[in-house]
Order: structure tokens, then sequence, then C-alpha cells
């Protein structure tokens, strides 16, 4: 079996980037969890879902037919045959998410898709429960943080034309999301036991790649 990296973090943290350029270099695959919720967000809000009922979500959360590419060059993804990669980077889907990520049928589908996905490794998956939930045998576990301030401002960069092209969101928004995610039980903003945290503040992009493959080759 080929190895499973796994990278948890906060927005803002420089998780994507950081994942999707370690598989790259190390030739493996790579797998953002986080589209896959932003992908079921967006179908719930075009079919009129109000996203803060629960019962609702759960009602319909195994309608949407989602695929999920894992080709770091190529990363797609496509929700009853359209591809959403753009649409789930808006404001509206990023404020939506962390009500319909907190739905456990919600997670427990997706939760199963991912492992799937993740099949015999050789992978590099990133999201928020990965080393505690998706993959808790993972090869390596990397926790990725930041200050605040530094993720706010590295969302406002992304928001104007980086990698995700996110729509800006405020400082405050991006602490409301965070605490969303972080304080709700079905899905903590968990940092497995075994996890080695990496502060990215004062990195660049290619020093945490750098850092993550070499943790990978180990
Ligand atoms: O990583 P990204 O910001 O795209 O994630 C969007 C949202 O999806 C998060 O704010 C969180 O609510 C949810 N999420 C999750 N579990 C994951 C990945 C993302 O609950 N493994």
């Amino acid at each position: 079996a080929g190895i499973v990296v796994a990278i948890d973090g906060p927005s803002g943290s420089g998780k994507s980037s950081a994942a999707r350029g370690a598989a790259r270099r190390l030739g493996l695959r790579y797998l953002d969890t986080g589209a896959m919720y932003r992908a079921i967000t967006w179908w719930m809000m075009r079919a009129g879902t109000p996203v803060d009922d629960a019962d609702e979500v759960a009602a319909r959360s195994g309608e949407p037919d989602l695929r999920v590419g894992t080709d770091p060059d190529l990363p797609t993804i496509t929700v009853d045959g359209m591809d959403v990669s753009g649409p789930i980077r808006s404001r509206e889907v990023t404020n939506a998410v962390s009500a319909v990520s907190a739905v456990p049928a919600i997670r427990q589908r997706l939760v199963a898709m991912q492992r799937e996905l993740i099949g015999d490794g050789g992978i590099v998956v990133e999201g928020r429960d990965i080393g505690t939930t998706v993959a808790p045998d993972a090869t390596v576990k990397v926790y990725l943080t930041a200050h605040e301030q530094e993720r706010a401002r590295r969302r406002a960069a992304e928001g104007l034309g980086g990698a995700k092209a996110e729509v800006t969101l405020t400082q405050q928004e991006l602490a409301v999301r965070d605490r969303l995610d972080s304080t709700r039980t079905t899905s903590p903003l968990n940092q497995a036991a075994d996890a080695i945290v990496l502060d990215t503040t004062e990195l660049n992009l290619n020093q945490v790649i750098e850092r993550i493959c070499a943790l990978a080759d180990e």
C-alpha cells in the first residue's frame, strides 16, 4: 500500500496550496475534502434547501451525485455532472458550508467517500478531520497553523486571484467560520495527538512544501 499524508488545519493556514504542491512533488494523488463539503453545500443552496435546517439537509444528503478527481495537476469536482470548481469558492457557499458540514448524515457520506478515494494510499489528503477520523492510520500527519492576522491576509490574497480565487472574507467572517468549525461536536477542528504541528506564519509556500516532503520521505 502507498503512503497517506494527512494535512489538517484551519482556513488560511495555507493547507490547500501546500497539500497540492506536496502531492505534485511526491508524485502522489491529492484530495481536497473541503471542496467536497463545499460542493454539497452548493447543491443544497441551488436545490433551495435551507442550509440551517439540519433535518432537511440530512434528508437530502444522499441526492447530489458528487464526483471528485485526485490528480494534483487537475483537481476536478462535479455535482450532477456540473463542474463546480468555481462556484464552490463563492462567499455564499463559504459562509454556509460550516452549517452543512455539521450535519452528521453529510459527514457520514463524505467520510465514507473519502476513505474509498484514499483506497490503497499514495495520496495527500487535506481537511479538518483527516488525521483523527478519515485516516487515523495515516503514514504522516501534519497540522498546519498560522497566526490569525496572517491567515486573514492569505485569504485576502487568494481573493485577488490566488490559486483558489476565493472571494475575500473579512477577518470577522473568517473568525466566525473557525469558531463554527471548531466548537461543534460532530467535527472539532481537531488535531491528532500524533500530528506534527507546523506553524506557517513565517514560512513561504515552498518552505512549507519542503517540510511536508521531508516528513513524507522519512
Ligand atoms: O478547507 P475549506 O476551507 O475549503 O473547507 C470548507 C469547510 O468545509 C470548512 O470550513 C469546514 O466547515 C468543512 N470541512 C469539514 N471537514 C473537512 C474539510 C472541510 O468539516 N475534512
